[in-house]
C-alpha cells in the first residue's frame, strides 16, 4: 500500500477501507508516513469527509494506537460525559458527584484547558493539595470505594490523536466533523466506559457555530458509539453566554460547590440535572428517565451530592478550608454598563480570551496559570440593564489591564426590546 494513492483516493471522493485507514494510522504513529503527506490526507478528508463506516474505522484505528483503560474490575455501569469545549464549564464538578451520588460509577479522565476554554484539570489542580495523576489501579480503587474519581489523561491513551491534533492545528483541518468525531470518541472509547453522555456545544467560541453542524457531528458520534456497542447520548446545548457565572478556576470550583449546595446558577443547574437523569437512566440505576430525574433532584436537596462532591475532593487530597477565603486577589474590578435595556447575547469567547488574558488560561501548553483569577458575570442574557450598573468583576492580579476591561465590556450585547430567557438544551439526540 502507498500512501500516496490513498490521499488520491480520498482526493477523488472514493471511500478508504478499515484495512487502508489501519495502515495510515500505524505508520503515521511509526513515523514511516511523513507530516505532509497526513497533511494532504487530512485536507481531503476535510473536503470529501468520511462515511459513517470510515469514521468508525478511523476512531479504532486511533483507539489502538495507545493503551485502554479496562474498568471491567468496577462493580456495575460506568457512566462518562465530555463536552466540546465550553467557557466557564465546570459541569464535571457538578455532574460527577451528583450523579455519583445516586449510584452511578463515574471513571473520569479529563484533560487541561487550552486557549479560551478551560479544563477540569486547572479546576481541580486549583484546590489546595488535590492530586490528578492517579495511578490506574488507585483509580479504580477509589471508584469502587467512593463512586467516583477524576484524574488526568495518560500520554499512553491515544498517542495517535494527539499527533493528529497538533496538526490539524497548523493545516487548517480542526474543523472537519468526522475528524472532531473521531477524536472525542477514541479519547472516551479508550476511557472504558459504558455509557457516553456528550455536550456538544453551538455558539461563537465553539466547534459548532450550526444546529445543523451540531446535530450532523452528533449523530456521527452516537453511531460510532453504536458500532462498538455503547449507549451514546448528545445533548446539543447553547453558547451564546458563558455556562454560570463564573470563568477562572477557582471562581468555578466555588460555584461548583455553590450550585451542589442549592444555589447554583439556573442554567448550569438545568445541565446538569438534565445530562444527570440521562446518566443515571442509562447507567441502570432507575427504570425510567423520569424516575432518574426524581432521584437527581433529591440527592440535590438532601445535600448526598454535595457530600459526594466533598468525599471526592478529600478523597483526592484536596482542602477548602473555608469557601469565603478560597479566593484571593489583589483587586476587583468592575465593568459597568454604558446603555440600558436588556442582554440579549455574551460573547463566549471574548469572555474566555479575558479570563485567559487574567491568567485564567493558557496561550500555550507551557503557560502558568493564576488560580484566583477569573470573570463573574452580573447579568445574564435575558436580564434588564440600567446604564452604570455592573454587568462583570474582573478577579485581578496583574497591571494594566485597561483592554481587557473594555474587551469584556464589549462581549455583552443590550438591546431595547425585551429577551426571553430560553433552556440551554436545544436537542437531545439519541441512538
Ligand atoms: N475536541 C477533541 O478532543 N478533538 C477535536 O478534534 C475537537 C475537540
Amino acid at each position: 500500500m502507498r500512501m500516496v494513492d490513498l490521499i488520491e483516493k480520498k482526493r477523488d471522493g472514493f471511500v478508504l477501507t478499515k484495512e487502508e485507514i489501519n495502515f495510515i494510522i500505524e505508520n503515521y504513529v511509526n513515523k514511516s508516513i511523513p507530516d505532509y503527506q497526513m497533511s494532504s490526507l487530512l485536507m481531503a478528508i476535510f473536503f470529501r469527509g468520511m462515511t459513517n463506516e470510515e469514521s468508525s474505522a478511523f476512531t479504532e484505528a486511533i483507539l489502538n494506537s495507545g493503551e485502554t483503560i479496562d474498568l471491567s474490575s468496577i462493580d456495575g455501569i460506568k457512566v462518562d460525559k465530555h463536552s466540546t469545549g465550553g467557557v466557564g464549564d465546570k459541569t464535571t464538578l457538578v455532574l460527577g458527584p451528583l450523579v455519583a451520588s445516586c449510584g452511578a460509577k463515574v471513571a473520569k479522565l479529563s484533560g487541561r484547558g487550552l486557549g479560551h476554554t478551560g479544563g477540569t484539570l486547572d479546576k481541580l489542580e486549583s484546590i489546595e493539595g488535590m492530586s490528578i495523576n492517579i495511578e490506574i489501579d488507585d483509580f479504580i480503587k477509589q471508584v469502587n470505594d467512593i463512586g467516583i474519581a477524576v484524574a488526568g489523561q495518560t500520554a499512553k491513551i491515544t498517542p495517535a490523536d494527539k499527533l493528529l491534533y497538533a496538526l490539524r492545528d497548523v493545516t487548517a483541518t480542526v474543523p472537519s466533523i468526522p475528524l472532531i468525531a473521531s477524536s472525542i470518541m477514541s479519547k472516551k472509547l479508550a476511557s472504558g466506559s459504558d455509557v457516553i453522555v456528550l455536550d456538544v456545544k453551538i455558539g461563537e467560541g465553539a466547534f459548532m457555530k450550526t444546529i445543523e453542524d451540531a446535530r450532523e457531528l452528533s449523530k456521527i458520534m452516537v453511531n460510532i458509539g453504536a458500532s462498538f456497542g455503547k449507549k451514546v447520548v448528545a445533548f446539543i446545548t447553547d453558547m451564546s453566554q458563558p455556562l454560570g457565572f463564573t470563568v477562572g478556576n477557582r471562581l468555578e470550583v466555588k460555584e461548583a460547590i455553590e450550585t451542589l449546595q442549592g444555589n447554583g446558577p439556573a442554567d448550569l443547574t438545568e445541565l446538569c440535572v438534565e445530562i444527570g437523569s440521562y446518566m443515571v437512566y442509562s447507567g441502570g440505576i432507575t427504570k425510567t428517565l423520569e424516575e432518574a430525574k426524581e432521584l437527581i433532584l433529591e440527592k440535590l436537596n438532601n445535600n448526598e451530592a454535595y457530600d459526594k462532591q466533598m468525599e471526592l475532593i478529600k478523597y483526592q487530597g484536596g482542602v477548602i478550608e473555608n469557601l469565603d477565603t478560597f479566593i484571593n486577589v489583589k483587586e476587583i474590578l468592575e465593568v459597568k454598563s454604558t446603555e440600558s435595556g436588556y442582554i440579549e447575547k455574551i460573547d463566549a469567547l471574548a469572555i474566555g480570551i479575558g479570563a485567559m488574558k487574567l491568567g485564567a488560561g493558557r496561550e500555550t501548553k507551557e503557560d502558568p496559570i493564576d488560580p484566583d483569577v477569573g470573570i463573574i458575570l452580573k447579568k445574564k442574557v435575558g436580564d434588564k440593564v440600567e446604564k452604570g450598573e455592573i454587568l462583570a468583576l474582573l478577579y485581578n492580579n496583574k497591571d494594566n489591564i485597561e483592554n481587557i476591561l473594555d474587551e469584556v465590556l464589549e462581549a455583552f450585547v443590550v438591546t431595547k426590546e425585551k429577551v426571553e430567557k430560553k433552556s440551554i438544551i436545544l436537542e437531545i439526540i439519541t441512538q
